[in-house]
């Protein structure tokens, strides 16, 4: 064991491919077939961009498959962008009986979000929710913002919720910003549903992960960068490309 990890560690010292060098690679690579799986699918008119903010390639074709697999139908965005308009097209395109309620901060944002959907014609598959954030008692931090409930629940109504993508509000908003979601959600979750958090390997997130596995029941699953919460296990959703996420952790992580 000593002498494989002694042996590795040169390796990589002679090939000059340090841990987080081979890891941005991997991710890189994840992307690339991510991206290129979208690309067969959808094509949109016009350009809109996908930026350091938006979700990765690879955790959408997640999302997406999710989606098919376990035919969701009420979809919760907290925090809108590529998110949004990639749902929305797998929605239209397929013909799926299915709704998102994006949810967002900024009236601005919705604004930019708004001209590329009508462009698109998926305007009608999303209701935007400017849902300010605001002092909140769903909270494990005393100084805890989140989205205005209120809002939320004119919103959503009497909805059960399926799926949600929590990546939103903007992380340095208030400390554990994202936390709320879940305890928001316990109340209005359908029977079966998933929940993707993403940016789930900051240090933050890490403690709430572990505090809705204490809400949820839930087991979660790893995939780095994001983090699923599934009641369902009859079908894998994970990605082609991910089969190869084992075969890494023990070559370079072990
Ligand atoms: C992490 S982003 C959400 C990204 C979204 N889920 C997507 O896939 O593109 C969280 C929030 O940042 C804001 N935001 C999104 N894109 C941005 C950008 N390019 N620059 C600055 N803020 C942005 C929006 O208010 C959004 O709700």
């Amino acid at each position: 064991m000593l002498k494989q990890k002694i042996k590795r560690r040169i390796r990589n010292f002679l090939t000059g491919l340090d841990l987080p060098h081979l890891q941005a690679i991997r991710w890189q690579l994840d992307d690339i077939s991510a991206q290129t799986t979208l690309n067969n699918s959808y094509q949109f008119s016009s350009y809109f961009p996908q930026t350091n903010w938006s979700l990765r390639p690879a955790t959408l074709v997640h999302i997406l498959n999710d989606i098919t697999i376990n035919q969701r139908k009420r979809i919760v965005d907290f925090g809108c962008g590529a998110s949004t308009i990639y749902m929305a097209k797998h929605i239209k395109c397929s013909n799926l009986d299915a709704k998102i309620y994006a949810i967002d901060e900024s009236q601005e944002w919705i604004d930019v979000m708004l001209i590329f959907l009508k462009q698109e014609n998926l305007d009608e598959i999303v209701t935007f929710v400017h849902a300010p954030l605001a002092k909140s008692e769903l909270s494990i931090s005393e100084e805890n913002k989140w989205y205005n409930q209120n809002t939320l629940k004119h919103a959503i109504g009497k909805d059960k919720i399926d799926l949600a993508i929590v990546d939103g509000p903007v992380g340095n908003s208030s400390p554990f910003a994202r936390y709320g979601a879940i305890p928001f959600l316990k109340e209005i979750f359908a029977e079966r549903y998933s929940v993707f958090l993403d940016d789930a390997d900051r240090k933050e997130e890490l403690i709430i992960v572990n505090q809705w596995e204490k809400l949820l029941n839930v087991s979660v699953q790893d995939y780095n960068r994001y983090k699923v919460f599934t009641t369902d296990q009859q079908f894998s959703t994970r990605p082609l490309f991910k089969m190869y996420d084992k075969l890494f952790r023990s070559h370079y992580l072990s």
